[in-house]
């Protein structure tokens, strides 16, 4: 039997840690599945990009589309229009896409007009808010998908509303767990807070919403809770590359980071990151993936946003959707603190959290299996 042709796309950085544990899946059976990987570029820098191909040991692209930066519009043709040649070249038995990004709906969009099928990971993901450039790309890419794998059972319950058949859906649980799972000790190795002088308690922030950063009122709006919190628990901040412009713009940012409570750093590699994400007493966030991490690391999460797409990390985990506003941020931080949630237990774990069925380290074995099963069947 002649290997199944599997073509991965990567595109952004949430894609990569997802991605990682699938090609390595899919490399254990060499006779079964022959693999191509595809980076769009949609991000470039080497801290956005190049350091988690080193560190999460996925192997260079075989094709790097180089796309770059753009309007939604512009970057999600231009990823079509440098996509499809190489679908057509390679003709794979099935194209696999991850997340919500750009990436993902506009390489599914080339592939399912083809006639390629296409698998979506992390699929049924709904947050209702249509003003998310991410919701869009999760409904269309869910619609055209072949195979639906989902991280957690909402999924199926969106997918149904949308009038997805249950056939195409397939519960496996979460790659991004498999990642985090399997480097979590060398991360903690690394001692990177202490490597950063954080030797005390700290609260690790990340904002890259353009509802929270482009808009300069939602901006100011949470800075200044963020000024509130940070007289308690110093705080230090990655720093997107989207949010960089605001930052500067913002003098309560200068404030802060001029007292020494907001510490900014650039952005940083996948185990530098986790090592900060275990150390820390809180984090403070409009992330999706990082309030799945948090819920597996037991760190508490506040979510700075209205709605999450991820409802198992509120439900199990120890995330809280605290809103953009300062009144309702700030009461969730009080109501962290008085449940002295922000003092990590010497487990590191937050009372009452579960683990969400099948975050288990083996979700990408789950979606080999699958693919192994179903395009079997199909020839
Ligand atoms: C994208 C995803 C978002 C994801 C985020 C993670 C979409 C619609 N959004 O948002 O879901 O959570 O990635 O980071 O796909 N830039 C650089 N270097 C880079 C990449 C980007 O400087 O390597 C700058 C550019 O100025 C660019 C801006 O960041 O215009 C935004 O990048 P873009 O890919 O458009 O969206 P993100 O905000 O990163």
């Amino acid at each position: 039997m002649t290997p199944d042709h599997v073509l991965c796309v990567v595109g952004a950085r949430p894609n990569f840690m997802k991605m990682a544990p699938i090609v390595r899946a899919l490399a254990a059976d060499p006779g079964r599945f022959q693999t191509t990987l595809v980076h769009t570029g949609q991000h470039y820098d080497e801290a956005m990009s190049k350091v988690f191909f080193d560190e999460l040991q996925l192997p260079r692209p075989d094709v790097d589309l180089n796309v770059g930066s753009g309007s939604h519009a512009a970057q999600t043709a231009a990823i079509m229009a440098a996509f499809e040649p190489v679908l057509l070249e390679h003709r794979p038995a099935v194209l696999i896409v991850v997340g919500d990004v750009n990436s993902t709906i506009a390489c599914a969009l080339v592939a399912v007009k083809l006639g390629i099928k296409v698998a979506h990971v992390e699929a049924g993901l709904r947050s209702y808010d249509r003003t998310m450039p991410e919701e869009i790309n999760r409904v269309l890419t869910d619609q055209i998908s072949d195979f639906l794998f989902t991280t957690e059972e909402s999924a199926r319950e969106n997918l149904a509303r949308e009038g997805v058949e249950n056939g195409r859906i397939h519960f496996v649980g979460n790659v991004m767990i498999d990642t985090l799972m399997a480097h979590r000790e060398r991360a903690l190795a690394m001692n990177t807070p202490a490597k950063l002088g954080l030797n005390g308690r700290f609260g690790l922030l990340t904002l890259h919403r353009p509802a929270n950063v482009d808009d300069k009122d939602a901006f100011a709006g949470l800075l200044s809770a963020l000024e509130v919190i940070a007289a308690d628990l110093p705080l230090v901040f990655p720093v997107h590359p989207r949010t960089r412009a605001a930052l500067l713009a913002s003098t309560a940012a200068s404030r802060l980071v001029a007292d020494g409570r907001l510490r900014l750093l650039d952005p940083l590699g996948y185990l530098e990151f986790l090592g900060l994400m275990q150390g820390s007493s809180v984090v403070l966030t409009d992330s999706g993936g990082i309030q799945e991490e948090t819920t597996i690391l037991g760190v508490p999460c506040l979510t700075l946003r209205n709605n999450t797409e991820r409802p198992i990390t509120v439900t199990s985990g120890t995330n809280v959707i605290a809103g953009t506003t300062p009144e309702t941020i700030l009461k969730a931080w009080r109501e962290l603190k008085s449940a002295r949630g922000d003092e990590r237990t010497p487990e590191g774990r937050t009372p009452g959290r579960r683990t969400p069925p099948l975050w288990d380290g083996k979700a990408a074995a789950r979606i080999v299996e699958v693919l192994d099963r179903e395009l079997t069947a199909d020839s």
